[in-house]
């Protein structure tokens, strides 16, 4: 067998309750302790809830639909804060000492405290594990997050780990994974309602998959609205566009070709896809046995009783 770095789920840990990599260990404390700045902007979510959908179009508000601009590769221009513990390329760098990968890579948080402002930063980290000076409201930092339904972030997630991580098992049994919270970055609700219990929080905008899904133009304005951007209905229109699925899908700033490709060169995953696999609402739910449907509905309405979210589809 070939040796796939990222062979499934080797060496996860619990940090605070969350499934993380081991070597989180070494970057975990650095998180926490990180200076935040006023401009900053944090889009944060449970991984496969249409994270890089959310980063597009608020990287697009923000920089005042600078398309120019947007087509650096979005892990560049906002790179993910837990790059570097999450895929581990020491073994890789090891085996390949000419190897020459980016700062947001090897170490995506000393990336992050030297870029310069305003600095835009994804996470999957929940609440609980985000730097304390982005917890403790003394910035004017702002976060928005994305959460989508449970049974389409399942499904996207056996994709993406099929496609990324070397998974190799049935859909089921990949059910079975995200409901017992063992994948990485679960609990998946703790995560959701570690967000949602913020939403009072006016630097903090509560976003959900379906909704932009069902009216993207009404979520662009309210985003606009949040980061203090005025759009006109025409910009509205053109951003729509560029964040519609068919114009993700073949963007490559946003839709990780080169990390597939990458790896395929570096014999880390070899499974032909894309990540944009579907971008629609209800697959999940379609694609798992009824007694999952259950579980899930079960599970879902446990989880969120009492919380005042739900979610529509
Ligand atoms: P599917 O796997 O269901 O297709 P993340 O960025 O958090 O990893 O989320 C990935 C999911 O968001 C994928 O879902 C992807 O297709 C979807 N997505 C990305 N861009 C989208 C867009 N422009 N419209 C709809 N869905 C999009």
């Amino acid at each position: 067998d070939k040796c796939y770095v990222n062979n499934f789920r080797r060496g996860f840990i619990k940090a605070n309750g969350v499934v993380m990599p081991v070597y989180f260990k070494k970057f975990g404390q650095r998180i926490l302790d990180m200076d935040i700045r006023d401009d900053d902007i944090w889009v944060c979510s449970y991984p496969k809830s249409g994270t890089t959908w959310t980063q597009e179009m608020t990287w697009c508000i923000a920089n005042d639909l600078d398309f120019e601009g947007a087509k650096q590769d979005v892990l560049e221009r906002f790179p993910y804060l837990e790059h570097s513990p999450l895929f581990h390329y020491e073994k890789l760098m090891q085996e390949n000492p000419d190897l020459k990968l980016p700062l947001y890579v090897t170490d995506s948080i000393k990336f992050i405290n030297e870029l310069k402002s305003p600095r835009f930063i994804k996470s999957h980290l929940p609440y609980k594990l985000l730097p304390t000076k982005l917890r403790d409201r003394s910035t004017k930092a702002k976060i928005i997050y994305v959460a989508r339904n449970a049974k389409d972030t399942c499904l996207s997630y056996f994709h993406h780990c099929r496609l990324l991580e070397g998974y190799t098992g049935n859909f089921e049994d990949f059910c079975k994974l995200f409901t017992s919270d063992s994948l990485c970055l679960s609990p998946y609700f703790d995560n959701v309602l570690g967000y949602w219990n913020q939403r009072d929080d006016s630097r903090l905008l509560f976003l959900k998959y379906e909704e932009m899904k069902q009216d993207l133009r009404a979520v662009i304005r309210r985003t606009a609205k949040f980061l203090g951007k005025d759009l006109l209905d025409d910009q509205v229109l053109v951003l729509e566009d560029h964040l519609s699925f068919e114009s993700m899908k073949k963007n490559r700033a946003v839709n990780f070709e080169s990390v597939l490709e990458f790896n395929k060169t570096h014999n880390i995953t070899n499974v032909d896809g894309s990540v944009m696999s579907s971008g629609t609402v209800g697959r999940g739910k379609q694609k798992m046995s009824p007694e999952f449907v259950k579980i899930f509905d079960e599970w879902e309405e446990t989880s969120l009783r009492n919380s005042g979210l739900k979610f529509c589809y």
